[in-house]
């Protein structure tokens, strides 16, 4: 057992009290002893390459090429978007893709190339393959924005899954983003990250890696265009990146590199290209639209494991409506369980949830449920008896059901693999909402097994039905929580069709944001873990998830004052603004931390709650453009390298630029700006881009950017929408986009578009319509105007 085995058993046990470091050690054993009978050991393998071109078959958007030992399927669909498999792999059957495969681009053609090799010409790509099997992205105009070098496989002698690793080669000034949610991010400097969804067991910090969701997808930012990979295998891997360096003045640039290894799966990819917007578009098109939180879930969430009942609840509650404070939602952590077995209420705690349910809703609050996907094995028990009786949960190699250990000791684990199963686990979530939860907390789902020693998961050889072709957790693993929230969104969507269903998860893979967004899992309290917390929100967002959060204030221990608030004024800006620890941990009340923390804590929760009509549109062109909320800030202008660095600050769609305090003892900082006018939204002082400014940053708030010309809606000090305008600079004109939907239901809302520019004295506002401009919808505000001058 190595330290930080020994850090993970100690934390099981104390989580499931005293006498249970033997049952971990149990566990342990046990997850030993399936593997043993299932998994044969590997034994002696051969390395394969390509080898050369033989011939070649055109085909709808590409074709086929055959090498000596292998084939290469290239298809180039109609959006744009680039798909090649080894050993002739197509894009289906696939966990990520939405639905049917986008279609090939019948334009794209594959030509004879130099050197006996083969290109795809297309509208936005070109594609060259090597002789050999190197395959290049390049842009239209013939910049390499990638090189894949030959692919190489290592295959068991007497037949087995094979191994690969596939190099690719960047441009010098490239980085990268991505593969899921890294604390260490959202740059991805020189290291090897895993591939393989993890609870690390502990609350953790930017050193801690892999977490509870990654996912093989790179976005990649250089000079020459923007482009995502994604690999589509779920299976265990790392890649191992390491960032180029530009020669100074010797010529000699030092290119980025990429080595992704996995341990099984079909090598084969996707790419798309093009600027950060477009990318995403793709991606979302390709992968799914993100699901649109209904819009009380834009608002505050206050969580805690350990509230202990009902009263605790009530008590925490009439101390923010007693002070004024706006909140929207409470969730309820596995301690209102009994005995913390899924889908059931301690009674004796909470003897009437229902009618706290009601009482909060008075209030405009909404109960959200944790929901773990273990069951703990109790005959009795209504969920493991109709489970037992349907036969949904995982079994070995020989057949018996593998049990684990979780919150409610020897568990039993769904196989959301397979639709009979995903249908009965949907049903489930009836009895939450007949108690009067509307919102779920995916929690444990990586799925997380307490062991001593070994992996904290299912054996490797646990089978699964993955869609009915039959495989085991090497494979299944990653996509075990997308599984339980297709399972659960298809249910709600049943059990309540009038309501859009919200939900977020702590693990995840490519594509669950069709389901819910996610949250940081238990992120340690610490300035550490403050700049994780972001990090995770950025990363998670360029690879499609754009709604997440992070537990405001840190899982563990008690964050200082000034920790707590600073958390608290990130928290404010970001999708899911929830505050959340354990039940060893401190209080997070906004007035448990004195009188100043308690007033800045309120204007950060004020300026939220004004700022939700501008939330809820983000919410509705994310699900549209895939675009999210939180964006790094070279978003827009991906060709500012100063931009592509700066990791501690981050745009809120198009119209703010939030630079958050991450550090202690600071009162003002340095912003990067990207190019253009920028106004202090505290001052109203302009600053003139691109550049650093130093910007206050008082303990009262942190700095918040909003561009000139930017439109965004905003609740008025009545409740009614109105629009804040930025005067654009002299001479130019700005924009801005507007979706009002206070609901949590289906209704399209309009998109409304709004221009604002000089006229004379004034900045006027006007919609656009197709029929000419139109006077704003909204009562307007004009901010940012030089003293002196009229309001429009
Ligand atoms: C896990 C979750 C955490 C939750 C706890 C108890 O550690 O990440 O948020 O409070 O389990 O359910």
């Amino acid at each position: 057992m190595d330290g930080r085995d020994l850090v993970r058993s100690m934390k099981s046990v104390s989580a499931l009290g005293t006498g249970h470091g033997l049952r971990t050690v149990r566990a342990a054993w046990r997850r030993k002893r399936v593997d043993a009978l299932g998994l044969a050991p590997r034994g002696a393998e051969r390395a394969r390459v390509p080898g050369h071109v033989q011939d070649v078959e055109p085909g709808p958007g590409g074709g086929l090429i055959r090498f000596a030992r292998s084939e290469l399927r290239i298809m180039v669909a109609v959006n744009g978007m680039v798909f090649w498999g080894w050993d002739g792999a197509g894009p289906e059957p696939s966990y990520a893709l939405a639905g049917a495969c986008p279609e090939p681009d019948p334009r794209a053609l594959l030509e004879p190339d130099k050197d006996g090799g083969w290109r795809v010409v297309a509208e936005r790509v070109t594609l060259v393959v090597s002789r050999h099997g190197a395959v290049e992205v390049q842009t239209p105009g013939g910049v390499t924005l990638r090189r894949e070098h030959p692919p190489r496989w290592w295959e068991p002698v007497g037949g087995g899954v094979a191994r690969w690793m596939q190099r690719s080669e960047v441009a010098a000034d490239a980085r990268f983003f991505g593969l899921g949610g890294r604390a260490s991010g959202p740059r991805l400097r020189a290291g090897t990250y895993r591939l393989w969804n993890t609870d690390p067991g502990r609350p953790f910090g930017p050193g801690d890696d892999p977490l509870y969701i990654t996912m093989p997808v790179q976005v990649v930012v250089a000079d020459a265009a923007t482009h995502l990979i994604f690999y589509d295998t779920s299976w265990d891997g790392s890649v191992k990146l390491s960032e180029g360096e530009e020669g100074a003045g010797s010529g000699h640039d030092l290119v980025g590199t990429s080595e992704l290894r996995m341990d099984g799966g079909p090598l084969r990819c996707w790419v798309m290209v093009g600027t950060p917007a477009r990318v995403l578009l793709s991606w979302a098109s390709l992968t799914g639209a993100p699901a649109l939180p209904p819009a009380w879930a834009l608002g505050h969430h206050h969580a805690r494991w350990g509230f202990g009942g009902e009263q605790e609840v009530r008590r925490i509650v009439a101390g923010y409506l007693e002070r004024g404070l706006p909140l929207d939602a409470v969730h309820l952590d596995i301690d209102h369980y009994d005995g913390q077995r899924v889908f059931t209420v301690d009674h004796a705690r909470f003897p009437k949830l229902s009618g706290l349910a009601e009482e909060l809703r008075r209030e405009g609050i909404h109960l959200v449920s944790i929901v773990d996907p273990a069951v703990a094995v109790e005959p009795g028990n209504a969920v493991y008896d109709s489970g037992s009786a349907e036969d949904v949960f995982v079994r070995d190699v020989p057949g018996q059901v593998v049990r684990g250990l979780v919150w409610p000791g020897e568990s039993v684990f769904p196989d959301f693999t397979r639709a009979r199963v995903r249908a009965w686990w949907g049903r489930q979530y009836e009895e939450r909402l007949a108690l009067g939860f509307s919102g779920f907390w995916h929690d444990m789902n990586e799925p997380t097994s307490f062991v001593a020693f070994g992996e904290s998961t299912l054996p490797r050889s646990a089978r699964h039905d993955l869609e009915e072709r039959g495989g085991d957790h090497r494979e299944a693993h990653n996509v075990y929580a997308l599984g339980m929230a297709r399972a659960a969104y298809e249910g709600l969507r049943e059990l309540c069709p009038e309501q859009r269903p919200f939900l977020f998860s702590r693990s995840g893979w490519a594509g669950m944001q069709r389901y819910g967004g996610a949250w940081s899992g238990d992120v340690a309290t610490g300035w550490p873990g403050l700049r994780a917390s972001l990090s995770l929100v950025m990363g998670l967002g360029l690879c499609g998830v754009p709604y997440s959060g992070p537990d405001v204030g840190g899982f563990d221990g008690d964050p200082s004052p000034e920790l707590y608030l600073r958390w608290f004024q990130l928290g404010a800006y970001l999708p899911l603004f929830r505050t959340h620890a354990s039940i060893r941990a401190g209080r997070r009340e906004p007035w448990e931390f004195g009188p100043e923390a308690l007033a800045h804590a309120r204007e950060a929760l004020v300026e939220r709650r004004r700022l939700l009509p501008y939330f809820v549109t983000l919410a509705h062109l994310a699900r549209r453009t895939g675009a999210p909320y939180v964006r790094p800030l070279w978003w827009g202008a991906p060709e500012d390298r100063a931009l592509r660095d700066c990791e501690d600050a981050f745009l809120l769609g198009d119209a703010l630029l939030v630079a958050p305090v991450l550090d202690p003892g600071v009162d003002r900082r340095v912003v990067q700006l990207p190019r253009g006018r920028w106004y202090d939204t505290a001052t109203e002082k302009a600053y003139e881009g691109p550049g650093r400014v130093l910007v206050d940053a008082p303990l009262a708030r942190v700095p918040v950017l909003a561009r000139a010309g930017a439109v965004l809606p905003v609740r008025g000090k009545d409740g009614d929408m109105e629009l804040e305008v930025w005067a654009p600079a002299r001479g130019r004109t700005g924009s801005g986009l507007v979706v009002s939907d206070g609901g949590a239901g289906w209704d399209e809302p309009e998109i409304e578009r709004y221009v604002t520019r000089w006229q004379g004295p004034r900045v006027v506002v006007e919609r656009e319509r197709e029929d000419g401009p139109a006077e704003p919808s909204h009562r307007v505000r004009v901010r940012g105007l030089p003293e002196g001058l009229p309001q429009t």
